[in-house]
């Protein structure tokens, strides 16, 4: 995994080093509404950090996950996560989240686009999902915004808090991101 550089932020890859910081992100307030979180202390977090897989490229597997920095200094924000499954190679599924005090700048949006670019570009997937309970209109509008389709509803197809609850899927193809990406869509740069 890299370090990916957008206009604002900066996007760490999640490893032992940062995975406090992390941790600390993840226990922040108003982030389980709309999505399940384990509750876990933060050195149990740690060891399954280095648990993960650590390259990301063409048919690998895992849970992909960056911290997000943004402001001067930079300081922890949110993160973003690409999950590709075994049984499903070509198709990553991504989730993100921030802090309360950095939502509505448009980090959510810009991280997600780099992301994609790197799912595209770096790993050559086919296609990238993302699924939303119905009422996250803030999670929707970002997803429109990164060039998302709707595609179903998905009954029962996640569990919050320990209900099933149903989601909405959302896709953007390779084709569909390469025809933007021609219109001038991509703001990400490598680093
Ligand atoms: C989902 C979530 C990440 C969306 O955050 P967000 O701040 O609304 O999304 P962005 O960071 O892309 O910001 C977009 C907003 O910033 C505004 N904005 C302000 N300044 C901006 C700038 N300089 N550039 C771009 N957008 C800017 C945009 O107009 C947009 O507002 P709008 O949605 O009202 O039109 C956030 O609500 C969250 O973390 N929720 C809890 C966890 C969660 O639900 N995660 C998703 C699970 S699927």
């Amino acid at each position: 995994m890299r370090t990916l550089h957008t206009e604002r932020m900066v996007l760490e890859p999640v490893d032992a080093k940062n995975a406090r910081d992390l941790w600390g992100v993840l226990n922040a307030p108003d982030l389980r509404k709309y999505q399940d979180i384990p509750r876990v202390r933060a050195e149990e977090f740690e060891r399954q950090v280095r648990a993960r897989p650590k390259l990301m490229r063409a048919n690998a597997t895992g849970r992909f996950e960056w911290l997000l920095r943004a402001g001067t200094p930079l300081a922890p924000v949110g993160w973003i996560s690409l999950r590709i499954g075994d049984r499903a190679p070509r198709i990553g599924e991504v989730g993100y989240s921030l802090i309360m005090e950095a939502r509505s700048h448009g980090y959510a949006s810009e991280a997600l686009q780099a992301v994609i670019d790197e799912a595209f570009g770096e790993v050559e997937l086919d296609e990238v999902q993302a699924c939303i309970v119905p009422e996250n209109v803030a999670s929707r509008r970002v997803l429109d915004r990164t060039g998302f389709r709707e595609e179903r509803m998905l009954g029962g197809g996640a569990v919050i808090r320990g209900h099933h609850v149903d989601v909405l899927l959302f896709s953007v193809s390779r084709a569909e991101w390469s025809r933007a990406r021609s219109a001038g869509a991509s703001g990400v740069m490598h680093g």
